[in-house]
């Protein structure tokens, strides 16, 4: 393989280093063993980056996160900075980053392992071999459209209004990737709206349909209500392949399917942008679904898998190496079903390590 591939890494705070350190341990790893180039720059982002230049991010590094083919990204906040005004929390570096490189693509795996089902919150049968993706549309939505405010009334009461709104464009690019994602894996996407109760979610779904029918080829789908969905989640999680919603729904729901897995340690994201028609080239953001644990921080405890699982997605999407993820995904699996837990994924009869020693089994095993 010839060209440099190059990866900006943002480790951030609290276990953010520590997990990104570790991470950092693999990526050498295949430097060497697989005989790819890696460019590798590090920044600084959120808390980091406030204490060294007062803001979440520099107008350098959020330069470097656009000129980069991937960013590997831990995670930020901490106490330390709660009491800093919002236009100032390290979270602001994190969202500065998905808005200025259009990250609309959201991408949540929920898988579980087959050495894991005793950590989810069903029944073994129900999880076991379980590999879904929610993906997420991440810059529009209500948490985004305007007109949304606070006001007041006329009687003294106040009115809190948010605005729902989806374009056809919008919906578009999502689905595409929906479909794009469904062909590499069971062939089968979930739509997931409220167009019985809402005007976005008819559009919505008439898109998404026309979508289908015009470039879905090959491909099983459906629409869905997004309470349906929630409780079909619950009930029969393997019946999906992609599910594809809005920003909100998309939230609600990507959180309950991560639960499934049991564990917050072990979950991966992937945020990409438009493809380049010319270059081929997405932006593209990955990072584990976990915060900054503060709790847990410098005691070498954090799981490492999640940020580690994060690679193996950038490994995937953003440099066309799906055999070298499947490889990694394949390590930590066998890892784990030998017993190794790290102690946010602990269960009796299992032999508990730190984050290193987590790395070191994984080292070993590829
Ligand atoms: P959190 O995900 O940091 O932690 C929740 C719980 O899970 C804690 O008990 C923590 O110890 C545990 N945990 C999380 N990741 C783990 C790992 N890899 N290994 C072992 N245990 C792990 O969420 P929390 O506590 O709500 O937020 C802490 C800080 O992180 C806050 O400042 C929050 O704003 C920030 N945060 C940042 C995110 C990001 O950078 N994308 C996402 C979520 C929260
Ligand atoms: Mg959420």
């Amino acid at each position: 393989m010839a060209s440099n591939k190059k990866l900006l890494v943002l480790p951030g705070d609290g276990i953010g280093p520590e997990v990104v350190g570790e991470t950092l341990r693999i990526v050498d790893w295949m430097a060497k063993k697989r005989s790819v180039s890696f460019d590798i720059e590090e920044g600084l982002v959120g808390g980091a980056a406030y204490d060294a230049h007062g803001t979440a991010l520099t107008d350098e590094t959020m330069t470097d996160a656009t000129h980069a083919d991937a960013v590997l990204f831990g995670a930020v906040g901490g106490p330390k900075y709660d009491d800093l005004p919002f236009e100032l929390k390290p979270e602001r570096g994190l969202l500065r980053l998905r808005k200025e490189m259009d990250l609309f693509a959201n991408l949540r795996p929920a898988m579980v392992f087959p050495s894991m089902v005793e950590n989810s919150s069903l029944k073994p049968e129900l999880v076991s071999g379980l590999d879904i993706m929610i993906l997420r549309e991440l810059t529009g939505g209500v948490y985004f459209c305007e007109p949304r405010g606070i006001e007041d009334l006329p009687d003294g009461s106040k009115r809190g209004f948010d605005t729902q709104a989806y374009t056809t464009p919008e919906i578009e690019r999502i689905g595409r990737v929906a479909f794009d994602l469904a062909r590499k894996r069971r062939g089968k996407v979930t739509s997931v709206e409220k167009a019985n109760v809402m005007m976005s979610g008819v559009l919505w779904r008439q898109v998404m349909t026309a979508l289908h029918a015009s470039e879905g080829e090959g491909l099983e789908y459906e629409n869905m209500f997004a309470d349906n969905c929630a409780m079909q989640l619950v009930r029969t999680p393997k019946q999906f392949d992609v599910i594809v919603t809005d920003n909100l729904f998309g939230d609600i729901l990507s959180d309950c399917a991560a639960m499934l897995t049991g564990s917050l340690g072990m979950l991966p994201s992937a945020s990409l942008g438009a493809e380049d028609p010319t270059t081929g080239k997405r932006h593209a953001l990955y990072e584990p679904v976990h915060g900054s644990a503060p709790d847990i921080a410098g005691k070498g405890m954090a799981n490492p898998i999640a940020e580690m699982l994060s690679f193996a997605m950038l490994l995937r999407y953003s440099f066309d190496m799906g055999e070298d993820a499947d490889l990694l995904e394949k390590a930590i699996d066998n890892v784990l079903a030998g017993g190794m837990r790290t102690a946010d994924i602990m269960a009796t009869g299992k032999a508990k390590v730190s984050t290193a020693t987590m790395t070191d089994s994984i080292l070993k095993e590829l």
